[in-house]
């Protein structure tokens, strides 16, 4: 299939950026997006040409490294797909595709398509561990976690860190990635002790990253790859909220 692609070219973080125009004349429907763009890349340094920087390492969903605004959505528009899983096959001959970096206060630009994502890790640091030392594995049943509670852990654990939810939200919101790492934590007996202080730590470093508030448009649930509920802000904000009472108290 033929495509044109439109993509957002910027040197460093202080230059500025601009669309650029590319043609593709042979690009296969079993293709990835990633493999498309891996041909774009081989062609312009065919050409003598800077290739398009991005960002990918698994390829597979897992890791979250890939990141990019596909025709105006994070990811593309395949629902609950990183663009890595995004095949050619969902495009048509002759279409035109806009691809740009993703978008928000807290992802300065590195070059091109990648944007520097460090804050989720320092996010992570305030307070998306354990402190103590919880021994070694337990016996099948020995700890008593409901299953419910079980599978709510592991929804909010299935977070990959991409940041597609700060990169959706018309506030550059990082609530749905920060409420489903406190709450993986959180809903367990092991995360429990700290659940207060790690609520405060993870949302007043989230703040002073340059992420903006939650006020519900949930576009970071529609645009999140894992489908992770937005149910978790809530449950956040309820966890904020008490520990704030709590340390004035
Ligand atoms: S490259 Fe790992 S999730 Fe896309």
């Amino acid at each position: 299939m033929k495509l044109q692609l439109n993509i957002w070219r910027q040197e460093n973080k202080d230059s500025k950026g601009a669309i650029k125009n590319y043609k593709l004349n042979e690009v296969d429907e079993d293709m990835s997006f990633l493999e498309m763009m891996d041909i774009l890349n081989e062609d312009l340094i065919h050409k003598g040409e800077e290739p398009v920087v991005f960002e990918h390492d698994c390829r597979e969903g897992i890791c979250g490294t890939c990141g990019m605004v596909v025709d105006g959505r994070p990811h593309g528009k395949e629902h609950g797909t990183t663009v890595c899983q995004l095949h050619m096959r969902k495009f048509n001959d002759g279409d035109k595709i806009t691809i740009e970096p993703f978008r928000a206060k807290g992802f300065p630009i590195i070059r091109d398509l990648a944007v520097d994502r460090s804050a989720y890790d320092r996010i992570m640091q305030a307070g998306g561990f354990i402190s103590q030392n919880i021994g070694s594995a337990q016996d099948a049943n020995a700890l008593p976690i409901s299953k419910n509670v079980a599978d709510l852990a592991m929804d909010a654990a299935s977070c990959i860190g991409c940041g597609a939810c700060a990169a959706a939200c018309p506030n550059g919101s990082a609530m749905l990635f920060v409420s489903a790492k406190a709450s993986q934590l959180n809903l367990l007996p092991q995360g429990q002790p700290e659940k207060a202080a790690r609520a405060r730590a993870m949302v007043r470093q989230m703040e002073s990253e340059g992420f903006g508030g939650c006020s519900n448009y949930y576009e970071c649930e529609a645009s999140c790859p894992k489908n992770v509920s937005v149910n978790f802000i809530a449950k956040l904000n309820r966890d904020y909220l008490c520990a704030t009472f709590k340390e004035g108290t």
